[in-house]
């Protein structure tokens, strides 16, 4: 089972400490009471991975691990396999010894359009709320993070954040708790705190930037991530059954109705930071996620709307502080 311990031991003497008073028996009902039915299966590819210690490790520019001398044809190629027991693989890359997990997102790309406009992350306290298999975790460490905690309910990407991680020597710079963002308490501890590609799943928007707030502390930076469409302050898109295919999202504001939802719930310095198109090219099918992807979530007669005719994927990244 997966240990939790080193996380406890970590945050008994930071600001988090009072997070230990509820945490470990969150996490102890969890493994009782609500592993998947494939949890085993996914912790017995953990257990038979190697423990690696990468000779260099740039989580600078991307995250990839080398070592002196390279792993031989086999021990890669038995790597390989168990990471793909792993699939789909949605967020990365990573290239660790030789193995390229070319994930269906380019998250690296996200990254590239979200760091230049925040706050340096050096010695920061950070939490990335729908953290996935922890890719953004590992920049924000490479951009000098004291610790990146990272929370998402969906047990696959517990696993693989744990895969990876063993075979970066068992870094214990980065965490990853299987919660979802209304399991936690209200922690003020964090400096900054990421909801990216979230907002649009949760049914209550604004109560989704009331929790993200509740989790800074004072001063502290939100940085915002989520679907938009253009238009003014009152428009607001809520899709039927789906938007490209996806079930449950719920509500598409413009940029600037956010900007009135987190002034709403008090942030201040609200800023809008980029806006992009989402491409075939940022997220497409690979060898590690075979399933469909955007280029069949949109209309094949008109790049410019998903198959349901709503307008195509553009994504927004905002910056606030919390007062
Ligand atoms: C579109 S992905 C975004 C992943 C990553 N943050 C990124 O931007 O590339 C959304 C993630 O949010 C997670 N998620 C869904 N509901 C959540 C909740 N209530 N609390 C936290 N995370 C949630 C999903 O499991 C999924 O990994």
């Amino acid at each position: 089972m997966i240990d939790f311990g080193n996380f406890y031991q970590l945050i008994a003497k930071s600001p988090l400490s009072h997070w230990l008073n509820t945490l470990p028996a969150q996490i102890s009902s969890w493994q009782q009471e609500s592993l998947h039915g494939k949890f085993k299966l996914w912790f017995n590819t953990i257990d038979h991975l190697p423990m690696l210690t990468p000779d260099t490790l740039d989580l600078i520019h991307s995250v990839t691990a080398t070592t002196q001398p390279e792993l031989s044809d086999g021990q890669r190629e038995g790597v390989e396999k168990l990471l793909r027991n792993l699939m789909p693989w949605r967020k990365g890359p990573f290239s660790l010894y030789g193995v390229n997990i070319d994930t269906e997102w380019r998250s690296d790309w996200k990254w590239d359009r979200v760091l230049p406009h925040i706050s340096p992350l050096q010695d920061r306290l950070i939490l990335d709320v729908g953290c996935g298999s922890g890719y953004h975790l590992w920049r924000m460490v490479g951009a000098g993070a004291k610790l990146a905690v990272g929370i998402d309910p969906m047990q696959l990407f517990l696993c693989q954040f744990e895969a990876v991680r063993k075979l970066l020597g068992d870094d214990q710079r980065a965490h990853v708790l299987p919660l979802g963002i209304e399991q936690l308490p209200s922690l003020a501890a964090f400096d900054t705190v990421f909801s990216m590609g979230v907002l649009y799943h949760r049914r209550s928007p604004l109560d989704h930037l009331w929790q993200l707030k509740n989790q800074l502390v004072s001063g502290g930076e939100l940085v915002l991530e989520t679907l938009v469409v253009e238009g003014d302050e009152h428009d607001v898109l809520m899709p039927g059954e789906r938007y490209a295919q996806m079930r449950n999202v719920y509500f598409l504001p413009s940029p600037t109705a956010l900007m009135v939802w987190l002034e709403k719930c008090g942030f201040e310095d609200v800023r809008l930071v980029d806006k992009c198109v989402t491409t075939p090219q940022e997220q497409r099918r690979t060898d590690w996620m075979i399933t469909e992807s955007l280029a069949d979530f949109l209309d094949p007669t008109d790049q410019t709307r998903t198959v349901e005719g709503y307008p195509a994927p553009l994504r927004a990244v905002f910056v606030a502080r919390k007062p």
